[in-house]
């Protein structure tokens, strides 16, 4: 039975964190045109094995990328231990279908050494398995093959491997924060899974573990999460994919429900060696803020290449994002919804009495502050550096006494044009 407190307990951390990596690495690295490059070029498993038999990442050093990860301010991370085509980056003892290092654990190991929160994305969905449907599938590579036409699959021989491979990931590892199952369709989901087992055996062995809503539902759908009634299955966020909510997520009692935004950096989760059309990082920052105000984690991407290396500009985004948090994270982690007005020039998040103001465009003369009234604040400073900031009181400004303003001494911009915060103490 979903348990309202055991669920708010559970997920404090990972509301608190707000900001996670995901990370897509696997021998479609290699061909390096995404993930999905098994459906899309419908390629056959044995077309496929010369991508397994060429995956071999010589410069793959987990401890860099947690590095990184740390850095850009990210509180947890998620690794594929298994994508769609069914190729395990960990030691599973029910298939030779598997790098030959365990990068599973190199990656928790290293995550967890940086004091990252680490967890596992797990394809429900296997293109390689022979029990997996192939022929009128909808995203199988043999989909449209005939010579499968009258394939017999065994559905519960599936079960018991996915299951198994799930449960070797429970128990083999120490703790896992979160599981990130993916996904459902048609008629693949819930009891298709055997969901509820499934659930039951992870949440056994791993009382503590995050869960993904994808047992239900895909990037499409909230699933039963946000309904009065959650099944034991619910997963306990909501995963809108390359998306914002643009008014969060709330329940059908319309009460706030928990989401993560997962979200690329160009236009690929796997390595695509063509696909430069990366997001500025100022639009990410941005982004991550908007995630906060209303409610939401973002977790972004990274895929490796096939030498296991972070693509150049990944680095370079990862970096920049790590100097705007070096100086104003405290706005993001442990912040949620300010409850108040989107403000004309920018956002709000909010911990306890500290509001965080983000200013995202410049004014001329005062910049007002709306929403908040002078009486209410005890004090403002600039987040980065602690600098008092004073209202304003001049004549320009005279004319809106209902209004904040603030400005800085002569300045013709924002003091980081990309998101300056105002951390503004309120009166309790
Ligand atoms: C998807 C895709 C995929 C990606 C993922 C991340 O539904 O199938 O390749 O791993 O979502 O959210």
């Amino acid at each position: 039975m979903f348990d309202r407190a055991v669920y708010n307990k559970r997920v404090e951390w990972y509301k608190d964190a707000r900001f996670g990596m995901f990370i897509h690495f696997g021998a479609y690295a290699v061909p390096a045109r995404g993930e999905w490059i098994r459906s899309y070029e419908e390629i056959s498993n044995e077309d496929y094995q010369k991508y397994i038999d060429a995956f071999d990442p010589d410069d793959c050093d987990m401890k860099e990328w947690a590095k990184m990860a740390k850095k850009a301010g990210m509180k947890y991370a998620v690794l594929t231990a298994k994508h769609h085509d069914g190729y395990c980056l960990f030691d599973s003892k029910l298939t030779d279908y598997k790098t030959k290092r365990d990068f599973v654990r190199e990656f928790l190991e290293a995550f967890r050494a940086e004091g990252i929160r680490a967890g596992l994305y797990f394809s429900l969905i296997d293109w390689y398995h022979p029990d997996f449907p192939h022929y009128g599938d909808k995203q199988h590579p043999e989909r449209r093959n005939e010579a499968f036409k009258d394939t017999l699959h065994d559905f519960d021989r599936y079960l018991t491997y996915m299951h198994g491979q799930v449960e070797e990931l429970c128990t083999q590892y120490g703790p896992i924060d979160i599981m990130w199952f993916d996904f459902s369709y048609d008629n693949m989901t819930a009891e298709t899974w055997k969901a509820q087992e499934l659930v039951e055996m992870v949440r056994k062995h791993q009382p503590d573990i995050i869960l993904d809503n994808r047992l239900e539902v895909s990037g499409e759908g909230f699933g039963s999460l946000a309904t009065q009634h959650p099944t034991d299955y619910s997963g306990d966020f909501v995963s809108p994919e390359q998306v914002i909510p643009p008014y969060g997520i709330l329940d059908d009692m319309g009460n706030p429900v928990l989401w993560e935004a997962c979200i690329t950096m160009n236009d690929n989760w796997g390595y695509h060696s063509a696909d430069h059309n990366f997001k500025k990082s100022s639009t990410i920052i941005r982004k991550l803020v908007e995630c906060v105000s209303k409610g939401g984690n973002m977790i972004l991407n990274v895929g490796p290449d096939a030498r296991g290396r972070f693509p150049k500009e990944s680095i370079r985004i990862l970096n920049e994002i790590g100097e705007w948090m070096a100086d104003y994270s405290k706005s993001i982690y442990g912040c949620g919804p300010a409850e108040l007005t989107k403000p004309d020039n920018g956002r709000m998040t909010r911990r306890g009495n500290k509001l965080y103001y983000h200013i995202m465009e410049m004014s001329i003369g005062g910049i007002p502050l709306f929403g908040i009234r002078k009486d209410q604040i005890e004090s403002i400073i600039l987040l980065n550096d602690g600098t008092e900031v004073k209202v304003m009181d001049y004549w320009t400004v005279n004319n809106y006494p209902d209004i904040v303003f603030i400005n800085f001494a002569g300045a013709n911009d924002l003091p980081n044009p990309i998101d300056t915060v105002l951390e503004i103490t309120l009166k309790s």
